[in-house]
């Protein structure tokens, strides 16, 4: 392995062990005092009502950690100039230091997925967050999931719905390339749950992609329509809801 190669890959795993200390320290640290102060209060009470104490201060302890972590991290992400660039296509043999940045940005995000993500996700604070850290999010979007990167690629309008472990990122690996670009859905969406969205797709205002379906990369799908599948094609009559469910019901076996 080339020295280049081996002092970029040196560098950026210690940048991603520092930063990612000191994240992690500054959102533990008013957790830490608030412990400090709890175990200094509860020292001359009974063990039992100490350990009850302390029992019940753990998972708000965890909560509230998980909360900073979010906001430090998105916070150390702008500062260090961690993101994903758009519309490139970085070999991943080159170890460039694009692809550093992008490793860096990558780490920031799992590192909140996996600490914050599953309590936060699906609530407005997991929302607020993906702003933070990069993505342009309308108003009323719920987020169910915890895979989804790239977030300053990531363009959202207003009324969306996310779904459960719906796969939204603006990257794709194939062929040994890390490649970018962006990925916007418009208002009034639903991606269904457990749907992948690859890269360079545009989604039209209203418009429906069906649970577990695929949507390939550089997809336009129009507005107004529901699609499903792998990879996503339009339904051909989208069904009037109340006739729909009539219909099934006398429908021949
Ligand atoms: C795609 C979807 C919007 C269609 O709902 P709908 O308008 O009520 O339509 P229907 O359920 O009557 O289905 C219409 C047809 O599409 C098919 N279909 C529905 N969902 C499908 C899917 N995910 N993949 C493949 N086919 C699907 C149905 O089998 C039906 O086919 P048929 O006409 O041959 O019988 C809905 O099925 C769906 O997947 N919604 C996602 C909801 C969701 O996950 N929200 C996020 C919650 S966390």
């Amino acid at each position: 392995m080339r020295a280049g190669v081996i002092f970029r890959i040196g560098v950026t795993v210690s940048a991603i062990a520092i930063v990612e200390t000191i994240v992690c320290g500054l959102a533990a640290a008013p957790i830490a005092g608030c412990w400090w102060w709890l175990t200094r209060w509860a020292a001359t009470a009974p063990s039992a009502f100490r350990i009850a104490v302390l029992g019940m201060a753990a998972v708000p302890s965890y909560a509230a950690f998980a909360l900073c972590l979010m906001a430090w991290s998105a916070l150390l992400a702008r500062l260090t100039g961690a993101r994903t660039p758009a519309h490139v296509s970085m070999r991943i043999a080159d170890f460039d230091w694009r692809l550093m940045t992008w490793v860096r940005y990558m780490a920031a995000i799992h590192v909140v997925r996996v600490l914050a993500g599953t309590f936060f996700r699906g609530t407005p604070l997991w929302t607020t967050y993906l702003r933070l850290n990069g993505a342009r999010i309308g108003r009323r979007v719920y987020v169910n999931t915890t895979a989804i990167s790239d977030h300053n690629l990531l363009d959202v309008g207003d009324d969306v719905v996310i779904g459960a472990d719906v796969h939204l990122s603006g990257h794709t690996v194939e062929r040994g390339f890390v490649t970018t670009a962006p990925v916007r859905i418009g208002s009034n969406v639903t991606l269904g749950l457990g749907c992948a969205v690859d890269i360079d797709v545009e989604i039209g205002d209203h418009t429906q992609v069906g649970a577990l379906s695929f949507v390939p990369k550089h997809s336009r799908l129009s507005a107004r329509t529901i699609y499903v599948g792998i990879p996503v094609k339009p339904l051909k009559q989208p069904p009037v809801h109340g006739a729909r469910l009539r219909g099934r019901s006398s429908r021949p076996h």
